[in-house]
This record gives structure tokens, C-alpha cells and sequence, in this order.
């Protein structure tokens, strides 16, 4: 509630149409998650410091022990963002010049940014439209068209799990198997999630991810980390991390760059950790509520069997996205277009867009929208919401 008075919101019409007493909706609300958490989250930051080890303090290595085993990974090395995630195993492979590596065009620019930072070529792939997720059956069309043209050796692919929803792993997992390739997943948006019973870290050989404060587990500031499924990969990520020197840290065996998270970030990340399974379940329960309420209005988001989302970002697909984001905002209520263009229109990236575009990614990003989900929203809110959302929708129905 605004100053502890109701909300007056308007129609299209113009007339007052509801009085919602409430407090005012958030699109992430880690204000609330703090004040939840205050006593542990200050007495770990104030663990550091104490000790005063603000870099390679113990948190790091405690953050990484509980992060491999809650996902079932061998390793877990923390670092400084997502995209350092991303770069330090491309790197560690030798991924580079005349490598092409293969990522859905719906994404978020850091996937491709690591990619091409690394020095290989990105090749976009189009995405499912029910999950939103990279389509196998386009994956196997450019791989076949980068072997056909010759240029670039298939290397690498690197599957987004967009919103926290896995991505299609099995079938993913035996392309890249089929042409000796390497599976790098993308789930910066994703941990929580899991596929078959097997938890977002370990689905793949290797898993990046981000810990960016709106993610399912936020930091207070950038963090990272990666988990991989087979522990000698991981001495190659702790030397790049760490400007590549020898574990001694006495000489420089090959090239890397500063990618170390910092101990207060582990602090705080170990404290949300305590929390983060309640979160979870929270996240899960109001995401099948807004689908409930959503489905005979709009698309909701869709999982293949077996998957379990992490529920990220809750995103809808709507021919009347314009009319429903207008309502929120008359509404007072947070929404956001993730994302408004794919990859491969964008100016940075148009050298690698596909000749032919992406058809299922240039329609989604006319289309979609992502409505408020986290931890700390009531039921009551997110009815709220759907009532906004179906409102539009049946006034903007020819
Ligand atoms: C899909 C995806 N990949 C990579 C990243 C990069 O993470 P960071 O911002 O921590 O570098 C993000 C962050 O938003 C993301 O959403």
C-alpha cells in the first residue's frame, strides 16, 4: 500500500475502474528479502570483515562445496559475473578463431558477447515457441550448413535455459555428441531448475551461471559460477581466473584475466542459500497460479516433460501485448519485454545473422512480456495482475 491509502486504478475507457488496497507490486523485491534475512546476511559480511580475507576468503570455498553438491556437480569454481562464466570454460577449451559455436538468438547479449570475446564465430539458432527455449531440430539444421559451407568447424554450443526453464539437454546433449561438440549451458536464469530429477548444474558437462541481485539466487553486487561435471576441467578455470598462473601463483602458464569473486558476495550467497529452496517453492506455486488464471487468455510458458523450471521470469506471448502493458502501467503494476529484439538484429551482431533471419525469435520478441514473480509477492497480487492481464486481452479481442 502507498502511503497506507488504496491504489485507484483506471480502465481504457478512462473510468475509475478498481480500488485495490495493497501494497504496491515489485517486479523483484530484494528489499523485503533483506529484511528477512538481516541478521544472518550482516553477521556474515561482518565475518569478512573481521578475518579481512576480502578476496580467496574461506566463504569461497564453503560457497562452492554446497553449490556442487545441492547440483550434483563434481566442481564448482565461483567467479566474478556470468559472463566470466561464460568466457573462462570457452577459453579453457581452446574454443577460438575458426570455431563456430551455436546459441540461441532469444537470449540475453552476454552469450554471444563470451563467444566472440573468446574469438569464435557465433552461429544463432532459432527457438521452440512453446518453451521459448533453442529448437534441436534448427541446431541440427546449422550445423549441417556451417559443415556445407566449410569455413568454421562446429566446436561448441551453448543452450540457454531462458527464464529458469532447462533447455531440451537430451536432445541437445546427443547432438553435440554426434559431432564430437562441446555443451557449455547458459543458466544464468536457471538455477533452481531441474530436468528428470537432475538439478540445473550438472545437466550438462559444463554449466555457467550468474548471480547478478535479480536472479533466482542474487548477490549484492556481479557473481558467478561454474560447475562442471568432471573435476580436472576445473584447475584450468581456477589458473584463468586468477590471471592464469600456476597454482602457486608464482608464473604465468597461459593467459588469463581477473575473474575471482569477491568473499563478501559468498557471504551473502551462503546466507540466501539457507532460504533459497522456501523461494523456490514459492516462485513455483504463484508461477501456476498466474498459468491457471492466464492460459485461456494468453500463451504461458510451456516445459518439456520431465523439466521443472526455476521460474526465473514468469513471460506471456500475446498478439496484445501493447494493450496489456498499457493496463499494467495504468495499473502501477511492473512489466518488461525480455527481449525486444533477438540477437542477430542487433547492430553488434548483424555479421552473424543467418541470411535467411529467425523466424520464431523475431515473432517472439513482437510478442512477449514478462509479468512480476518473485518470493515475496502474495497470491493476492498476482491475482491482481491476471485480472489486469485477462481484462486487456478481452477488451482488445475483436
Ligand atoms: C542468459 C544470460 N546469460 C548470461 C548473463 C550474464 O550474466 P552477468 O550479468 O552476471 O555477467 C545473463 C545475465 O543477465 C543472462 O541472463
Amino acid at each position: 500500500m502507498r502511503g497506507g491509502s488504496a491504489t485507484v486504478t483506471k480502465d481504457r475507457e478512462g473510468d475509475v475502474a478498481t480500488l485495490e488496497s495493497g501494497e504496491k507490486i515489485q517486479f523483484v523485491d530484494l528489499k523485503k528479502q533483506y529484511q528477512r534475512l538481516k541478521p544472518l546476511i550482516d553477521r556474515r559480511i561482518q565475518d569478512v570483515l573481521d578475518h579481512g580475507a576480502y578476496v580467496n576468503g574461506p566463504e569461497i570455498g564453503e560457497l562452492e562445496d554446497t553449490l556442487a553438491q545441492r547440483a550434483g556437480a563434481e566442481k564448482v569454481i565461483t567467479v566474478a559475473s556470468g559472463t566470466d562464466a561464460l568466457l573462462i570454460p570457452l577459453m579453457a577449451e581452446g574454443i577460438g578463431e575458426g570455431d563456430a559455436v551455436f546459441l540461441p538468438a532469444f537470449t540475453y547479449n552476454a552469450t554471444a558477447n563470451a563467444v566472440i570475446m573468446a574469438g569464435a564465430t557465433p552461429v544463432f539458432v532459432d527457438i521452440d515457441p512453446e518453451t521459448y527455449n533453442m529448437d534441436p531440430d534448427h541446431l541440427e539444421h546449422q550445423i549441417a550448413d556451417v559443415v556445407a559451407e566449410g569455413r568454421n568447424f562446429p566446436r561448441a554450443i551453448v543452450p540457454v535455459d531462458l527464464f529458469g526453464l532447462p533447455a531440451d539437454y537430451h536432445r541437445i546433449n546427443k547432438i553435440a555428441e554426434k559431432h564430437n561438440m562441446f555443451v557449455l549451458a547458459d543458466a544464468a536464469q536457471s538455477l533452481g531448475g531441474a530436468l528428470d530429477g537432475q538439478n540445473v548444474g550438472s545437466l550438462a558437462p559444463v554449466t555457467a551461471t550468474s548471480f547478478f541481485p535479480s536472479k533466482t539466487l542474487g548477490a549484492y553486487g556481479d557473481a558467478g559460477a561454474i560447475f562442471s561435471r568432471d573435476g580436472d576441467r576445473a584447475q584450468v578455470w581456477e589458473s584463468i581466473r586468477w590471471h592464469g598462473t600456476d597454482p602457486q601463483k608464482k608464473e604465468s602458464i597461459r593467459i588469463g584475466m581477473n575473474g575471482r569473486m569477491d568473499s563478501i558476495q559468498a557471504a551473502v550467497l551462503l546466507s540466501k542459500l539457507t532460504i533459497f529452496d522456501e523461494e523456490l517453492a514459492v516462485r513455483r506455486n504463484l508461477a501456476a497460479l498466474y498459468t491457471t488464471q492466464l492460459d485461456t487468455y494468453v500463451q504461458t510458458p510451456k516445459a518439456q516433460e520431465g523439466a521443472l523450471s526455476a521460474w526465473g521470469l514468469y513471460s506471456i506471448v500475446s498478439d496484445s501485448r501493447e494493450a496489456i502493458q498499457k493496463a499494467l502501467q495504468d495499473a502501477d503494476i511492473p512489466s518488461a519485454i525480455y527481449y525486444t529484439m533477438p540477437l542477430h538484429q542487433h547492430r553488434a551482431f548483424t555479421p552473424y545473422a543467418p541470411k535467411d533471419g529467425l523466424p520464431q525469435c523475431e515473432a517472439m520478441s513482437e510478442k512477449i512480456l514478462t509479468l512480476p514473480l518473485h518470493p515475496y509477492l502474495s497470491e493476492d497480487q498476482v491475482m491482481r495482475v491476471c485480472d489486469v492481464v485477462c481484462s486487456a486481452v478481452t477488451r482488445n479481442s475483436p
